[in-house]
């Protein structure tokens, strides 16, 4: 990847992901938790497990699968056991060169790692059945990302997605609010995010309903499960009861849950000129 090539804002990415390498280098040199592909009691109140409950309704296997902004690559691996051919990037070398030392040391088959933008793919069109985003689209230029995505994938290719939304109403009236941004969020934010300093980069932003739109237009079938309207806002992702009156919420408001959600688990299928 030519540096000189980079945007400005993927520039930013690679530079603040080069320290948080390095932070979690020793925790991410771990076995992966397969937990969420093996145990058969599944959590569907769980954004993360209802994005893998999406996969498991497949076979994986023999197919090939695209994990854009793969992180240290837990997703990919999985995905490997599963019995996909994956191929999996970052933006970040370092964040790669972890998740490869990780695939090195513990043996895991069938996962090539590379480092390119998700909105400048190396991929020849046409040559994967299924990409999985976890947490990456608002990372990126959704536009240019998604007519990447749509050009690699087969005709009939399938998206799978976990990602954090908000709509622009909640966030600029609610989020955005003095009380929320001033006042609440500052004394709350440890116990929500467990940390005074969340994983949060410069450039970040929950996507909203119009830069969804991009990733539901690329789909001439597609379907989107809502979850979060307090997890991750009021409370922290680990009580598991306050999970489950969330989601068992939003399930009642159907697709109008866009208007509260905090994260958007979805799967469609592309369509192709
Ligand atoms: C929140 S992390 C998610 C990582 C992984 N998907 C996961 O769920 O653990 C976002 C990742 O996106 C990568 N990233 C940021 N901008 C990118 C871009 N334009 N293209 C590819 N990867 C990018 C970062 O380096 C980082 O590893």
């Amino acid at each position: 990847m030519a540096e000189e090539s980079l945007t400005a804002r993927q520039q930013r990415e690679i530079d603040y992901h080069r320290d948080y390498a390095a932070s979690k280098a020793s925790e991410k040199l771990k076995p992966v938790n397969f937990d969420v592909v093996e145990d058969e009691k599944r959590r569907p109140h769980n954004a993360f497990w209802s994005t893998y409950d999406l996969l498991l309704a497949h076979d994986l296997k023999g197919g090939r699968a695209l994990v854009p902004g793969c992180g240290f690559g837990e997703d990919a691996i999985r995905l490997a056991r599963l019995g996909a051919d994956v191929e999996a990037f970052d933006i970040s070398p370092d964040i790669i060169d972890v998740a490869r030392r990780r695939c090195a040391e513990f043996g895991y088959q069938n996962v090539s790692l590379g480092v390119m933008p998700c909105e400048a793919l190396a991929f020849p069109d046409n040559s994967f059945d299924l990409v999985y985003f976890i947490d990456i689209l608002h990372h990126v230029d959704i536009p240019k990302t998604m007519a990447e995505v749509v050009r690699v994938l087969k005709p009939g290719g399938r998206i799978i997605g976990n990602e954090l939304y908000t709509h622009s109403f909640m966030q600029k009236r609610i989020r955005e609010s003095w009380l929320v941004d001033k006042a609440l969020y500052g004394a709350m934010k440890k116990f929500i995010y467990g940390d005074d300093k969340p994983y949060i980069t410069e450039d970040e932003h929950k996507i909203d309903e119009n830069e969804f739109a991009h990733v539901e237009n690329a789909c001439e079938r597609f379907q989107a499960r809502w979850f979060n309207a307090f997890v991750g806002r009021l409370a922290p992702d680990r009580l598991p009861l306050v999970a489950e009156i969330d989601r068992f919420g939003m399930s009642l408001l159907g697709d109008n849950g866009r208007f509260a959600a905090g994260r958007v688990v979805f799967e469609g299928v592309v369509g192709k000129a």
